[in-house]
């Protein structure tokens, strides 16, 4: 059952009824970010982190969302549309970390199987084959992604690969398991905030610490009830850190069970999380309220 919870700025007789969530730092809207955006003033958020939904994988339940796009070019500019009021809502010298893997062609099935370890609702359709591209193909999704919010204006700073030890293994036997997925770093301007310290890499024994390289081994780990993969701790922890000095606010207009807020508030940064599905919402507060105590509650503004 889902319950909405009372956010400690509801004396506020102008409340927004789509924020469910205010307290820690980290505030919940329940809405499509789509519109949601457009709400916040300009210059609000200092970077996003952020996990869209993959093209074709899973079910949300709700009208026409994004990732069950017929055409891989419709899911492609949906995202850039929204990741482009996402950058007209973040500070000049602001980032963003955008979280994508890769996907395969149908190969001719149409439908797609729920997952073992996430028994969610799958897809009940498979997209037809991009295209260009043929069965079995791997369609080069988060690079066709980058190059597309690249030409609408963003800064492509980096790749990196998240390398998953932990990869779930797969029955084929003409290809090596995938064992990563990208995650790419965009600024708004020329030069922006990013903070190197934080992240660097353990150097060997006597010498410095070393720049962090573009390679993550992070290991994925679950999280009950969710029916989509879950940000590592981990991963979003480099990306705050880099991206965003203490008191800041991160925005991440996809945010699911709320990882980015949990780490956000951990880091002593604010978050703004929006989130399509109540119950999604819901987890996250849970997820926020247990992990901190109330002690260190940082107020809004
Ligand atoms: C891949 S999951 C993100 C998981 C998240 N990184 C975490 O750690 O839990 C994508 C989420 O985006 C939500 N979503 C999809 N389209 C949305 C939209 N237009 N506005 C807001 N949320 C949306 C889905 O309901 C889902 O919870």
């Amino acid at each position: 059952m889902v319950s909405a919870v009372q956010a400690p700025v509801t004396a506020n007789a102008f409340r927004d009824p789509e924020l469910y969530y205010s307290d820690h730092g980290v505030e919940i809207y329940v809405a499509d970010s789509r519109k949601k955006l457009s709400e916040f003033p300009p210059n609000h958020f200092q970077t996003c982190v952020s996990s869209p939904p993959y093209w074709g994988l899973r079910d949300y339940d709700y009208e026409n969302q994004i990732g069950a796009e017929e055409q891989v070019e419709d899911y492609i500019s949906d995202l850039v549309a929204l990741f482009r009021n996402v950058r007209d809502k973040l500070r000049e010298d602001g980032t963003f970390w955008l979280n994508i893997g890769d996907a395969y062609t149908s190969g001719g099935r149409t439908w797609r199987a729920p997952d073992k370890k996430n028994a969610g609702r799958a897809m009940s359709y498979r997209p037809d084959t991009p295209k260009g591209l043929k069965p079995k193909d791997l369609i080069g999704l988060p690079w066709r992604i980058a190059f597309a919010l690249q030409a609408d204006g963003w800064f492509l700073r980096s790749d990196i690969i998240w390398n998953k030890p932990n990869c779930q293994p797969e029955s084929v036997k003409d290809r090596p398991t995938r064992a990563h997925e990208y995650v790419f770093l965009f600024s708004k301007s020329l030069r922006y905030f990013y903070d190197p310290e934080p992240i660097q890499e353990d150097s060997i024994i006597g010498h410095a610490p070393k720049n962090r390289r573009s390679v993550w081994n992070i290991n994925t780990e679950g999280f009950k009830g969710a029916h989509f993969a879950v940000f590592p701790p981990k991963l979003v922890e480099l990306c705050i850190l880099a991206g965003a000095p203490k008191g800041a606010t991160v925005l991440d207009p996809f945010f699911g069970t709320g990882t980015v807020g949990v780490v956000s508030r951990a880091l002593m940064r604010k978050c703004v999380g929006i989130e399509m599905k109540p119950e999604y919402a819901e987890m996250a507060v849970q997820r926020i309220e247990e992990s901190i105590p109330k002690a260190y509650s940082l107020p809004l503004s």
